[in-house]
């Protein structure tokens, strides 16, 4: 397995260029299930995921064209890809590729709604929670959907179809949202989801859904209302800029005391983010190409943070943030209210002199520890990279193994860094 090694203490100067959102990816490659047509993908990230899911929808039976070209013989490479289902050929998704992507769960709307059955295995939890899937089902059995649960397997079924409904969730979930606003959009009828999931990454979905011919109305609110289609058409979409490897990014400018200048970043999909960053005594303005994020010499001080549902601060960005924490003037408070189980960064930090006190589902972190490189290890994709992040301001050598976690979910990001400056390098073993 690949370790990553870095030695820490140099400021980070240069741009980065961010890609497009993996999180916005994985829902619009399953919606090409909806229709026969072609979906066009540009801006597609290169990750693992991305690949997962590519050969997840393959034996779906979807023909995958890499601009234009067949990509069935070689790898998935290509930024622009072309998906199109013509025909399904399995309405089931085996174990063997779900367990390795929780995300494959979001063939479950569209297969039920286009082929009304499906067969799809249970994700399984992660490092980070058990990760259930009650809101999904909840949500196809409130339109119709006959869902039994047998040996490890969802089995759905809609014979007749799916009818729109009134689908109310009692807590916010991205995946709910996503698989619910795919089923609907085929649905007879309209669909309202109440306490819907808002992140940019649902409404880049919902906007792609209404360039497949969907009628979606709210896009962005927590109330979304669907028309249901017999049919959808095929569609170009871009992927929406990639905010969380932005604000990740932006955090290896602060914690090394430099400044990058972030191409084609989004700030209206940040705010959360950048409020806690300027708090903090980072500065934050336009370039020419994207947004520059610099702290050079500045005394940063501690901010306390709540991870919440978009547009509150992201729980994708808490890791990040904590390895920021531990280098500054001050003490921060971080309550992670999503996941469970999503502090397995903080042992790791300790080792290399963080500061870090856990307390159920809020961990204080007490600042300017003069962090160390030490031998770490990765344990989920977010954890991965705040180990990065405080290996680029450590004095001495960091070496990060597990980093499998880091390829699912960012690209080429030790040439990123080391473009700016970083001593980094990945040590193929
Ligand atoms: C998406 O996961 C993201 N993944 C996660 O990013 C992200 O952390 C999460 O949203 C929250 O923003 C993708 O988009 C592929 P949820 P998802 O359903 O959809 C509970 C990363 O690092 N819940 O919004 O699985 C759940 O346990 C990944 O890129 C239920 O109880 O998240 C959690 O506590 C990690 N029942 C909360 O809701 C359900 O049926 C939010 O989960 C579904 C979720």
């Amino acid at each position: 397995m690949d370790r990553i090694r870095i030695l820490g203490g140099v400021p980070l100067e240069g741009s980065i260029p961010i890609g497009g959102a993996k999180n916005a990816a994985l829902p619009l490659m399953a919606a090409s299930l909806l229709t026969s047509e072609t979906l066009t993908l540009s801006n597609l990230p290169h990750l693992a995921d991305i690949s997962t899911m590519a050969n997840l929808l393959a034996q779906h039976g979807v023909m995958l064209g890499l601009n234009g070209v067949d990509a069935q013989q070689g790898g998935f490479a290509g930024r622009v890809m072309d998906f199109r289902a013509e025909k399904i050929a399995s309405t089931e998704a085996p174990y063997d590729l779900v367990r390795r992507m929780r995300a494959s769960v979001l063939v479950l709307g569209p297969l039920v709604a286009r082929e009304g059955v499906a067969k799809v295995s249970l994700p399984g939890g992660c490092a980070i929670g058990t990760r259930p899937v009650d809101l999904h089902l909840m949500a196809l059995e409130q339109m119709g959907a006959e869902i039994e649960l047998k040996e490890g397997y969802i089995y759905a079924k809609a014979p007749k179809g799916l009818k729109g409904a009134r689908v109310a969730f009692p807590m916010v979930s991205v995946g709910a949202t996503e698989n619910t606003l795919m089923a609907a959009s085929l649905a007879d009828g309209e669909t309202v989801i109440v306490n819907a999931a808002r992140e940019p990454e649902v409404s880049d979905l919902a906007q792609c859904l209404v360039a497949m011919g969907a009628e979606i109305e709210g896009i962005g609110t927590g109330t979304l209302r669907i028309k249901g289609k017999p049919s959808l058409h095929g569609a170009q979409h871009a992927v929406v800029a990639d905010r969380i490897e932005t604000g990740s990014f932006a955090v290896a400018a602060a914690i090394t005391r430099g400044r990058i200048e972030l191409i084609g970043a989004r700030r209206d999909t940040l705010e959360a983010v950048e409020k806690v960053l300027i708090n903090a005594g980072v500065v934050l303005e336009d370039g020419p190409k994207g947004l520059i994020v610099s702290a050079r010499e500045n005394d940063l001080v501690g901010v306390d943070i709540m991870t919440e549902p978009y547009p509150g601060f992201p729980t994708d960005m808490q890791a990040q943030f904590m390895a920021l924490m531990a280098t500054v003037k001050g003490a921060s408070m971080i309550t992670e209210t999503i996941f469970e189980n999503r502090f397995m960064h903080v042992p790791e930090l300790a080792r290399m002199g963080a500061k870090v006190n856990v307390h159920g589902s809020s961990a204080i972190v007490r600042g300017s520890s003069n962090l160390s490189g030490a031998q770490v290890m990765a344990t989920d994709l977010r954890a991965s990279v705040s180990l990065v992040l405080a290996g680029l301001a450590a004095k001495g050598e960091t070496t990060i193994s597990r980093v499998y976690h880091l390829d699912r979910g960012y690209e080429r990001l030790e040439e990123k860094l080391a473009g700016c400056g970083a001593r980094i390098e990945r040590l193929k073993e």
